[in-house]
């Protein structure tokens, strides 16, 4: 195990040192394809250390066993925490979204009508869902090795069970750029907040804009636990005691299901009815307003009127780009995905520091693509499994989905604005398109339902170790 820094507040000179005690798929993405997100209960928490404490040597491990490459990772629910056996005053000192699980702050996040945990799979959110493992590996059958080692700790000592398995398997590798894209056919993820201290390249645009025109990273605190962020010192100072703490984060869990073929159909609706007319270019155009960028992943902002493949392709232009010249969301869209979800330099009506509310994506999607040009749904269950990471679940993940996704107000737009391609959608909902022939879009169809979410605690390899022996 790594010898680590320990003081109450580490700085991003620390995360360097420490890289090693914090769980992959935090500060780096994982570029292993093939996912599988296995959900347990624990039944009797002595016997669910013993596992763990068998799985220790396996979590941050690249291993290859039977001819494929695969890893586990581990994070915990807070009712995980409980069953084993962590103190009162720890589990007390986690924040109380973390406590109350994704289910009972459904309310909080606008997970309601078809998106509500009643219709959600397999309990997840609630209080029988205790942890979930996270495999990355290159294969269907590197999938399986690895559940097979799982399964194998876990007949070897007992207590635990499996309650859902859900698969992933990346569409857009690597930027996407040239393959597939996301189920709507996107290009993603293209921009992630870098962090100051980690190893991991990033390009303009990734981080913060300083007034004088150069981006730096976000401090590491924004994502990890224990160490200074975008405010001073380290201003979350949960759990307790900092050894628990310490090099852990939390991750968000959503399965979000795409209807892929009402969003195709939707996109010539759409451009009638914006532009007067639904030819290809039109419809392109439609998809690009509502996400923020062309479907190659240029962005709206650098090139408004048509997607340009050379800026899409360049990783120092294709995010350097601020809004600060779009006020009026002529080029993009205030109300687009992107610039709610980082709204940059937009001048915001509700006073918030933006860099507060960054999150890592390590999302990948989940089932087949639906072939090019298919406009009927075949059934089949597709769309993205988020992962976001970051320190605060309630500051950044709730706020986002909350404040900027699900409304206008922020932008000093209508209650009724909300995001166009993640937002609750339906009856009364819309999007103002500034610079259309009729600005705006009423009702739009409901093309992203949640279908299930967990919230997780993911501790730094120090702090599972003493997980597992009850230290805290
Ligand atoms: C199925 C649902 C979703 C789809 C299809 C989707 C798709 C995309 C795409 C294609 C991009 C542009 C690529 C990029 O700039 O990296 C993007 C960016 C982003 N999305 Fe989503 N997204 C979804 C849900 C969400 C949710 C639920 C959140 C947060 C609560 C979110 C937060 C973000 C953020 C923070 C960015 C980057 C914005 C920037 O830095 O400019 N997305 N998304």
């Amino acid at each position: 195990m790594s010898t680590l820094t320990l003081a109450k507040s580490l700085t991003a000179a620390d995360l360097k040192n420490n890289i090693q005690d914090i769980q992959d798929n935090v500060v780096a993405p994982i570029l292993m394809r093939y996912g599988r997100h296995i959900f347990f209960k624990f039944t009797d928490g002595q016997k669910a250390r013993a596992w763990l404490r068998n799985m220790f040597d396996r979590v941050n491990a690249r291993q290859e066993e039977h001819g494929t490459r695969f890893s586990i990772n581990i994070g915990f629910t807070y009712e995980g925490l409980r069953a084993l056996g962590l103190s009162p005053r720890s589990l007390d000192s986690f924040p109380e979204a973390f406590r109350a699980g994704m289910q009972a702050r459904a309310g909080e996040v606008g997970d309601v009508g078809p998106h509500a945990p009643e219709h959600w799979e397999a309990g997840l959110g609630g209080p029988d869902i205790h942890a979930m493992a996270w495999v990355r590996t290159d294969s269907d059958e590197g999938r399986d090795v690895a559940s097979q080692v799982i399964r194998d700790e876990m007949e070897a000592t007992g207590g635990i069970e499996i309650r859902f398995v859900q698969d992933t398997k990346a569409l857009a590798h690597e930027n996407g750029i040239g393959s597939e894209g996301e189920h709507f056919g996107f290009a993603d993820p293209i921009s992630q907040p870098p962090i100051d201290g980690a190893d991991v390249p990033w390009y303009p645009g990734d981080g913060m804009q300083e007034s004088d025109g150069h981006w730096r990273p976000l401090k590491p605190g924004e994502f990890v636990l224990g160490y200074e962020d975008e405010l001073g010192p380290d201003g979350t100072q949960a759990p307790e005691p900092f050894e628990l703490r310490v090099n852990g984060t939390y991750m968000v869990f959503r399965k979000l299901y795409q209807d892929v073929a009402v969003f195709r159909r939707y996109l010539a609706t759409a451009a009638k009815s914006l532009y007067g007319s639904d030819d290809q270019y039109h419809q392109d155009l439609v998809a690009a307003k509502m996400m923020g960028r062309w479907r190659s992943g240029c962005p709206l902002d650098l090139s408004p009127d048509r997607d340009d493949l050379a800026i899409a392709a360049d990783p120092e232009r294709r995010n350097n780009f601020t809004y600060a010249d779009d006020e009026q969301g002529l080029r993009c869209p205030l109300g687009a995905h992107l610039r709610r979800t980082n709204p940059r330099a937009t001048p915001l009506k509700r006073a918030t520091a933006v860099r507060r509310r960054r999150l890592l994506r390590r999302g990948v999607e989940y089932g087949p693509h639906l072939q090019d040009g298919v406009m009927e749904d075949d059934g089949v269950d597709r769309g993205l499994i988020n992962l976001f990471i970051q320190a605060d679940i309630e500051r950044q993940f709730e706020f986002v989905q909350r404040e900027w996704m699900n409304g206008g107000v922020f932008i000093g737009l209508d209650q009724n604005e909300q995001d166009p391609i993640n937002g609750i959608g339906g009856e009364g909902s819309q999007m103002s398109v500034p610079g259309a022939k009729r600005p705006f879009l009423f009702d739009l169809p409901t093309f992203v339902t949640v279908k299930a979410g967990e919230y997780l605690f993911v501790p730094g390899l120090n702090a599972l170790k003493g997980i597992i022996e009850q230290k805290f």
